[in-house]
């Protein structure tokens, strides 16, 4: 039994949507993590995920551990095992004994959702594996549950796209709103390769709103502006309209100090190298940035990229 789910970008919108502001987030399918269930002969669930050297029985990991939290979670919402009340619906007491062979082409803490996809498709693999259908409302709602756990205050953007695998219109505890894309633009992503856990741009984005909220909220204002009018162009297919509004939003993520000197030299040198218009991507600090290209300019950016010390890119289509 085998599941994926893609990485994601965010567009328009992060840090801001954590205060209830719009953001634009879209799938990038070249990259996925992928889950594989297959019965096994030894007792257990066995976790093995080869990227990371990690070969573990379920109940050897502590139960806070991204991997084993999930499952613990999926078995006890599917009953697979006895609930705690002792009311397990199916199944009740019979240990269920499989391998789990996770594996994701994904950067880690890079700003390109690898956690959650990792989440969604072990979820999708066990619900396959184990016959406990989910809806994709039920699996976001899981994953949303694993996102809080390990980053605090997550908005849910990253869950919410990386489970639905299309264009999100995202406000945090709104109904999902998917948009159109008007005609097909192409984005070059560089990674400055420099792991930035979101966790910590996020509480540090929280303290300077705590020191003076009002100034922020008018900060949070503009990017939901550009957020709403980036949504509008690029379901009228006026993508060249999108790289001045990339601009400003990466100015207002510098004022909110999520950039980084890294980041900023691949924004500065996707620019001069005909980028239409280039900023930030995530949680900021190091992680990835994005350009919007021509689309017969995408190697020129992508070598300029490199040239400024970009660790790896890679150019997608959103379409
Ligand atoms: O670093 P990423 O790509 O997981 O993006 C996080 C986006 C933030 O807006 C910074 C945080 C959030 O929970 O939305």
């Amino acid at each position: 039994m085998k599941a994926s789910a893609p990485g994601k970008i965010i567009l328009f919108g992060e840090h801001a949507v954590v205060y209830g502001r719009p953001a634009l987030a879209v799938p990038v399918t070249q990259v996925h993590a992928e889950v594989e269930i297959a019965g096994s002969d030894s007792t257990g669930i066995w976790i093995h995920t080869p990227d990371i050297n990690l070969h573990a029985e379920l109940n050897s990991l502590p139960s806070d551990h991204p991997i084993a939290a999930v499952v613990h979670n999926f078995l006890f919402l599917s009953r697979t095992f006895a609930s705690p009340s002792g009311r397990g619906a199916r199944g009740e007491g019979r240990l269920p004994h499989f391998n789990i062979r996770i594996t994701s082409t994904i950067p880690v803490a890079s700003g390109l959702g690898s956690g959650a996809a990792v989440t969604v498709a072990l979820v999708r693999a066990l619900s396959s594996y184990l016959n406990y259908p989910m809806s994709d409302e039920e699996i976001n709602a899981f994953a949303y549950d694993i996102e809080k756990l390990h980053h605090g205050t997550p908005s849910g953007i990253d869950n919410t796209v990386v489970t639905y695998a299309k264009p999100v219109y995202f406000v945090k505890n709104q109904p999902i709103e998917l948009f159109k894309v008007g005609a097909p633009f192409t984005i070059v992503i560089g990674d400055t390769g420099i792991p930035a856990p979101t966790k910590e741009s996020v509480a540090d984005v929280r303290k300077h709103w705590e020191a003076d909220k009002e100034m922020w909220e008018s900060v949070f204002d503009e990017v939901g502006k550009i957020s709403s009018e980036a949504r509008d162009s690029i379901e009228r297919g006026k993508t060249r309209e999108l790289g001045e509004l990339m601009n400003q939003n990466h100015a207002l993520l510098q004022e909110m100090t999520v950039s980084s000197p890294e980041l900023d030299r691949l924004v500065e040198a996707a620019r001069k190298a005909g980028a239409i218009g280039s900023k930030l991507s995530g949680g900021g600090r190091g992680g990835n940035m994005i350009a919007l290209v021509e689309a017969e300019n995408a190697g020129e950016v992508s070598s300029a990229l490199v040239s400024a010390g970009a660790k790896r890119t890679l150019i997608t289509t959103v379409s």
